[in-house]
């Protein structure tokens, strides 16, 4: 295939080369930008008079054509072609002749790329918060079911204190939430069009960079040329709230690990998302949320690739651009996959509560409650703190817990020790107690769930 650049050389590469410069593997993913964004560009060179109505008229009825022979699969993309831009010009020529070769008129690749590449991150980005709404959705729902399910809460991974399966694991939704509004953030910073800033430096055409903005749903024209075509910061910040998802998940993940194991059993897989082992007949492994986790390394390079390739490069275009596209893609491709399958993972995973409250009851984890029960009584907290790890010492030394520990016992440690002791170290108590905003009773796990609910309404 001839060059679109023939002209200066003679476009004959060595096959190498070719192979070496061509993106057509990968940026053929934008061709329905490509063709939309060509269509704007057109339809505005007819409105400003710079081509004839007619031109424009045969320009886009040959895009249409293009873009539908595409999709009942009547039209291939040539995988010898340079890129996507010069594949859907070379292929309008092809059926509309002459005219085909003006719809370059007052543009470059160098700004049909960057609006190629908004348009299909401003997309993208809008169907990761989609899907990542639907995860919280789910996590919304289990923790409604368990408002009152008693599990330790951890610490440096020690029992610490009571909490509810609810509250923890409402957590991750509100870790998401905010995600959803990085992404957010990301697809509005990304939200200007770059068309029309041509090569960089603008044009001599009487374009209306305003109208092309428009009609592709942009909410304006970036204000500078150069910048409009040098920059992938919106790459950036897209790589950079999809890393930040990624490691929420991949933190969530580890988590549904450590609970699937026999050390925990807090929780079950279904067997639709587990595996098993090709020699231990007895193992069922949590794949799914290992391949979550490992993939968001994967993610991070994408952004560090992103971050790399940037770094040095001297205003405007520079072919090293091109390297952004399977950095961003893999990027959005691995986060959505890993959205996808984490959400029914979670929906259909079994909660055990009866193990969460028997490793609950273990580990002293109301310690700082019967510290807090001194305290009530008006022992300062520093004294009470310390004679309550004595009393936990005295526990372990007599196999005992603060639930068994005798009164007679207790009395011997302090005084303002009564009966009243059992129902205040009591775990349900403990967690219904914690009544503070956010906190883990089952009536401000409800509220925040209402909250959660709302936020994602919106
Ligand atoms: N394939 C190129 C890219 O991805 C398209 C832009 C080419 N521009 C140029 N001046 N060679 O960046």
């Amino acid at each position: 295939m001839e060059k679109l650049w023939a002209g200066r050389t003679t476009g004959g590469n060595a096959a190498l080369a070719d192979e070496f410069n061509r993106s057509i593997a990968f940026d053929a993913r934008m061709i329905e930008e490509d063709i939309t964004g060509s269509m704007a560009h057109a339809t505005m060179l007819g409105a400003t008079g710079i081509l004839p109505q007619a031109s424009v008229d045969a320009i886009l009825d040959g895009l249409s054509g293009i873009l539908s022979d595409l999709k009942c699969g009547l039209l291939k993309i040539d995988p010898l072609a340079e890129d996507v831009h010069s594949f859907v010009e070379f292929e309008l020529t092809r059926r509309i002749g002459d005219d085909g070769k003006k719809l370059h008129t007052a543009r470059s690749r160098n700004d049909q790329v960057a609006l190629d590449l908004r348009l299909c991150l401003k997309k993208e980005a809008a169907e990761t918060v989609l899907l990542t709404k639907a995860l919280i959705q789910v996590i919304a729902s289990i923790a409604e079911a368990h408002t009152e399910t008693v599990m330790p809460g951890y610490t440096h991974l020690q029992r610490a204190q009571p909490v509810t399966f609810g509250h923890w694991i409402l957590a991750y939704a509100f870790m998401l939430e905010r995600d959803i509004r990085r992404l957010d953030n990301a697809a509005d910073n990304m939200n200007l069009s770059p068309l029309g800033a041509c090569a960089f430096a603008g044009t001599t055409y009487p374009i209306d960079r305003g109208m092309t903005a428009r009609s592709l749903g942009f909410a304006g024209a970036l204000p500078n040329s150069v910048d409009a075509v040098a920059d992938r910061d919106f790459c950036l910040e897209f790589a950079s709230a999809l890393s930040i998802l990624m490691m929420h998940l991949s933190r969530f993940s580890e988590e549904i690990l450590l609970w699937t194991s026999w050390e925990f059993r807090f929780v079950e897989l279904a067997d639709e998302f587990s595996t098993g082992s090709s020699i231990m007949p007895q193992k069922k492994n949590s794949d799914m949320a290992e391949l979550v986790r490992g993939k968001t390394g994967r993610v991070y390079g994408d952004l560090v690739s992103l971050l790399t390739m940037m770094k040095g490069l001297p205003l405007a275009y520079n072919k090293d651009l091109q390297e952004d596209k399977e950095a961003i893609f893999d990027a959005f491709d691995t986060a959505k996959q890993c959205l996808s399958v984490f959400a029914p993972m979670l929906s259909t995973m079994k909660v055990h509560p009866e193990q969460m409250r028997s490793a609950a009851a273990e580990g002293f984890i109301n310690a700082t409650d019967a510290a807090d029960y001194l305290v009530k009584k008006g022992m300062p907290f520093r004294t009470a703190y310390k004679l309550t790890g004595q009393l936990v010492a005295l526990c372990i030394a007599n196999r005992r817990t603060l639930e068994t520990l005798p009164i007679a016992e207790y009395r011997e440690l302090s005084e303002l020790f009564d009966e009243d002791i059992y129902e205040a170290v009591n775990l349900e108590t403990c967690v219904k107690a914690r009544i503070s905003e956010g906190g883990t009773s089952p009536e401000s796990v409800r509220a925040q769930i209402r909250l959660i609910r709302e936020r994602v309404l919106a």
